[in-house]
């Protein structure tokens, strides 16, 4: 493979919560991965922050463990792990008291080096550690933070945690993730969409009928119980994720590839969105069936509260008004514990005019399908003739664009979304990541819908496990006319 890595400049990037789960997980095996592609200098210096009561040897075991277990190598080279290791220490730092931050305060610096600051805790600590960082003189006006989800739970907190910030960082320092963004194929959608003639001219309300946004799982709530039943899937994947994805589908395209630029257009479709009606969305939560409870428990075992009404699904219509997209409706749905794990978008155009060969030919419909997970890549159906003898009769086939099949896997690098994401960071680049007015017209459309649900003391429609949500999903598109796509 021709590598095309072109390394980052020198960085010292801080991870507070650096032994927390997210760390473990995805940030640390994905640095790892960015040092085996040659894409960091040998004196890029990375720091672990956190209460934990640990050094930096034990820092760097409890790392090298993180890489063995969740760095989704073929092979992992001992030497690269510890050459690695060396880049790593650890700094005990409280975050609500003065412990540590000398020494952190310390380590970092040096002529032309980037810091950023990653902060892999809950929202509660970002306004406690942001005024530290500037008590301690590490806010300087180069510094970035980078700051996960959840962004608030409404948008009072939003603005809250956005004012916070906002005290101590500029809007360009401030990288908030939405790893949906750092996907392979969410790019790819941008590509398709602005590096083709052949799609934009049929891109709107006049040639498509309807598009379909979904984003199934097939795991449960697992360990993350407390928080979840907190959240629900609406604040855990539509204001964020889905919200993302729909902005992408549907955005004007952008005057360029540039952070603000993309961010504008994103902006204008949250604002266009029309509120949800009632009856135009649909609320589920898993359920098991008796029998099998103990190894697939139902979500209410799952988070330990039998009276939960948090949904773990959500099925909802919604239309953008504005003079490209009004009167098509955009579908949206995901939930977890389904039977398959699947994230597709699907624009599915409109009938043609006229059917010159008649209804029994059979009539088929354009269908682009932008596949997220797994088996990424990009498929056009196209009508054609059925071959053989026997008449006219039309059927549909796939234009299959599947990358791993149309492109050599030897020249494919795969990126994770974290791994682009914190590289983007240190490059400097906003583009993939939310800006705040964005984040809070996020939850300006979806409070009410929350709202909505708790003033009707509403109660999620139960499904069963390893189904495709509750049966009203379905009928949300089927009295339209409609229906939701089964996987390709
Ligand atoms: C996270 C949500 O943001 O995204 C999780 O909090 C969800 O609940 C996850 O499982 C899905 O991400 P991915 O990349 O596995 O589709």
């Amino acid at each position: 493979m021709v590598s095309r890595v072109i390394p980052v400049d020198q960085f010292d990037l801080v991870i507070f919560g650096g032994t927390g789960d997210l760390a473990r997980r995805k940030i640390l095996p994905g640095l790892f991965r960015r040092f085996c592609a040659g894409q960091m200098l040998p004196e890029a210096r990375i720091i672990g922050a956190a209460r934990s009561d640990l050094d930096t040897h034990g820092y760097r075991e409890m790392i090298r463990e993180a890489i063995a277990e969740f760095g989704e190598l073929s092979a992992i080279d001992p030497e690269q792990v510890d050459q690695f290791l060396q880049l790593l220490s650890f700094v005990k730092v409280d975050a609500l008291g003065d412990e540590g931050w000398a020494e952190l305060q310390s380590l970092m610096g040096g002529t032309g080096r980037i810091e950023a600051y990653y902060f892999s805790v809950g929202p509660s600590l970002f306004g406690d550690i942001a005024e530290r960082l500037q008590k301690w003189g590490m806010a300087d006006a180069d510094a970035r933070i980078v700051v996960e989800k959840p962004f608030g739970r409404d948008l009072e907190t939003a603005r809250a945690l956005n004012q916070t910030l906002a005290t101590y960082f500029n809007e360009d320092q401030i990288y908030r993730i939405d790893h949906y963004l750092g996907k392979e194929t969410v790019q790819n959608l941008m590509a398709v969409r602005f590096g083709n003639m052949l799609f934009e001219p049929l891109w709107n309300s006049q040639y498509v009928d309807h598009i379909q946004i979904t984003v199934a799982e097939t795991v449960g709530v697992g360990g993350r119980g407390e928080y979840y039943d907190k959240s629900g899937a609406m604040r855990d994947m539509v204001q964020n994720h889905l919200m993302q994805l729909l902005c992408l589908i549907a955005m004007e395209p952008p005057s360029q590839f540039s952070p603000d630029a993309v961010r504008d257009e994103k902006l204008k479709v949250i604002r266009a969105l029309d509120p949800v009606l009632p009856h135009h969305i649909v609320r589920g939560q898993y359920q098991a069936e008796p029998c099998n409870e103990p190894e697939n428990p139902g979500y209410r075992t799952e988070v330990g509260n039998p009276r939960s009404r948090t949904e773990s699904f959500v099925a909802l219509r919604v239309e953008i008004s504005n003079w490209r997209w009004a009167g098509t409706p955009f579908y949206l749905r995901t939930g977890k514990r389904m039977s398959e794990r699947a994230s597709e978008i699907r624009v599915v155009f409109k009938d043609t005019p006229h059917s010159i060969f008649g209804e029994e030919a059979g009539r088929h419909r354009n269908v682009l399908s932008i596949r997220l997970q797994p088996n990424e890549g990009i498929t056009l159906g196209v009508t054609i003739k059925e071959p053989g003898p026997g008449g006219m009769r039309l059927i549909d086939v796939p234009l299959d664009m599947s990358f791993a099949e149309t492109l050599d896997p030897d020249d494919i690098e795969h990126v994770d979304a974290y791994e682009r994401l914190i590289m983007d960071v240190i490059r400097g680049n906003q583009t993939l990541f939310m800006r705040g007015d964005e984040v809070e017209a996020a939850w300006r459309w979806t409070d009410p819908i929350i709202e909505g649900w708790q003033a009707r003391n509403d109660v999620p429609k139960p499904y069963e496990t390893g189904s495709d949500g509750p049966t009203d999903a379905n009928e949300l598109l089927r009295r339209e006319g409609r229906s939701w796509r089964k996987e390709t």
